[in-house]
């Protein structure tokens, strides 16, 4: 059914309320929440297989083409990167999961300690607060993909260092490029510092619109505090900076889909 400019205006409306109480800020607007059987109103960011080609023809690639490709690059690097395969913190590699079409790709430092439990990226306490970022933005976590600068877990969860970025960072490289999502979020100054190619600290770069290349890719980039900071400085200040930034993805998400 087509939707009404009011619909979709009450629909935004009960998703910045429902946001605003899921990421705790409390100069939320008040007002009813939204029933929790609603569906979110995720502003044209709900396709999961897309295969819409846009003027470059980057789209097009199946999902399961590059799925394959992605597979084929966690193997080649697990064989060949040059920082995991010489690192010995970790005891497996987290080379990062989610849909292989996504529009959305977060980036973040490195694993954690859970992380390299399970192989899997933000699955600790950070990771349960960008899940509830994620859902805020009325997404699911497997619409979209996640991964981290380096892929193999840091002694003593240490800052990566530059030398190690250098090696292992081509591969998130060529992970982006298989995936080519509109966005990318970086959390956090590793994230944003590579892939802005910049010494500018996140503090500086947040809440404004960069850019990245990859190849003949140009991808918007979207600086914000890492979940694992936020949690540390967990005030309605902090929390409120991270929702602008992640409306502001919305807002670039939804006007890509026009
Ligand atoms: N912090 C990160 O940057 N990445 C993870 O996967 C987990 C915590």
């Amino acid at each position: 059914m087509k939707e009404t400019g009011g619909g979709n205006r009450l629909r935004a409306a009960r998703q910045m309320v429902r946001t605003n109480l899921l990421l705790g800020v409390d100069f939320a607007p008040l007002g009813k929440p939204p029933a929790s059987n609603e569906a979110p109103a995720a502003p044209g960011l709900a396709a999961t297989s897309r295969q819409d080609t846009g003027s470059t023809g980057r789209r097009a690639r199946t999902a399961s083409h590059k799925q394959k490709m992605l597979d084929e690059l966690r193997e080649r690097h697990d064989r060949e990167c040059p920082h995991c395969t010489t690192a010995t913190a970790h005891t497996q590699t987290v080379f990062g999961e989610g849909n292989p079409e996504a529009r959305l790709v977060f980036v973040g430092e490195a694993p954690g300690a859970e992380e390299d439990r399970t192989g899997r990226p933000f699955v600790g306490r950070a990771g349960e607060l960008l899940n509830k970022m994620i859902a805020a933005m009325g997404l699911q976590r497997e619409e979209v993909y996640i991964a981290n600068v380096l892929k193999s877990r840091p002694p003593d969860n240490a800052t990566p260092t530059p030398a190690e970025v250098m090696k292992c960072a081509p591969y998130l490289t060529e992970q982006l490029k298989i995936i080519a999502p509109q966005v990318i979020v970086a959390l956090g100054a590793p994230a944003a510092k590579f892939l802005l190619d910049t010494t500018q600290g996140i503090t500086s770069l947040r809440g404004s619109w960069h850019s990245c290349r990859l190849g003949d890719l140009e991808i918007p980039v979207m600086p914000t505090s890492h979940p694992a900071y936020l949690l540390r400085k967990y005030t309605p200040e902090e929390r409120g900076k991270v929702w602008s930034d992640l409306q502001a993805v919305m807002k670039r998400l939804a006007e890509a889909d026009r």
